[in-house]
């Protein structure tokens, strides 16, 4: 397992800024970790690295808000998803076929329905080590990209 140690929210944002520079319209990123990991403040990098300037909150009530940008973003919040096929609901598939990447905060929760479909996703886990520590690992279902081996 690949991963980056943050020491700040600033850190994180950082992090999921440079992401951002590697993604490509399609991209699935799957962020799981627990409450207060830093999913949000990870996908506000994102967002500023496709230079959407929007404040980027969860979109806990609405599970789904978009921001445009150099490409689109699609911000997901899973949290209160009931069950997994729900996401299908939400207008998953053709959300999968518009121009942007998707992000999809508690992704964890629908790993086995992508992996079902063959859906390729980036998966990024962040972990709670101190007050304002984190581990940030990286994990890539496809052979071809290994993006912690780019963000190192
Ligand atoms: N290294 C760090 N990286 C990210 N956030 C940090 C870090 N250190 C401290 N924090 C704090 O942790 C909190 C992270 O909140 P954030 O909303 O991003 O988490 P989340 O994983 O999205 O939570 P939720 O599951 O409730 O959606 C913020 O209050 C932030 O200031
Ligand atoms: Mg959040």
């Amino acid at each position: 397992m690949n991963y980056i140690c943050t020491n700040s929210p600033e850190e994180t944002i950082e992090l999921g800024k440079r992401l951002a520079t590697l993604l490509k319209s399609g991209d699935v990123i799957l962020l799981s970790g627990d409450l207060g990991a830093g999913k949000t403040a990870f996908t506000k990098g994102i967002a500023l690295g496709l230079d959407i300037e929007d404040y980027v909150k969860s979109p806990t009530f609405t599970y789904v808000l978009e921001y445009k940008g150099k490409m689109s973003l699609y911000h997901f919040d899973l949290y209160r998803l009931q069950d997994i096929e729900e996401i299908y609901d939400l207008g998953f598939e053709e959300y999968l076929q518009c121009d942007g990447v998707l992000v999809l905060e508690w992704g964890d929760r629908v790993k086995e329905v992508l992996k079902e479909d063959e859906i390729d996703y980036i998966s990024v886990f962040l972990e709670k080590v101190g007050e304002k520590n984190r581990k940030i690992y990286f994990d890539c279902n496809t052979k071809e990209r290994n993006i912690a081996k780019e963000l190192l």
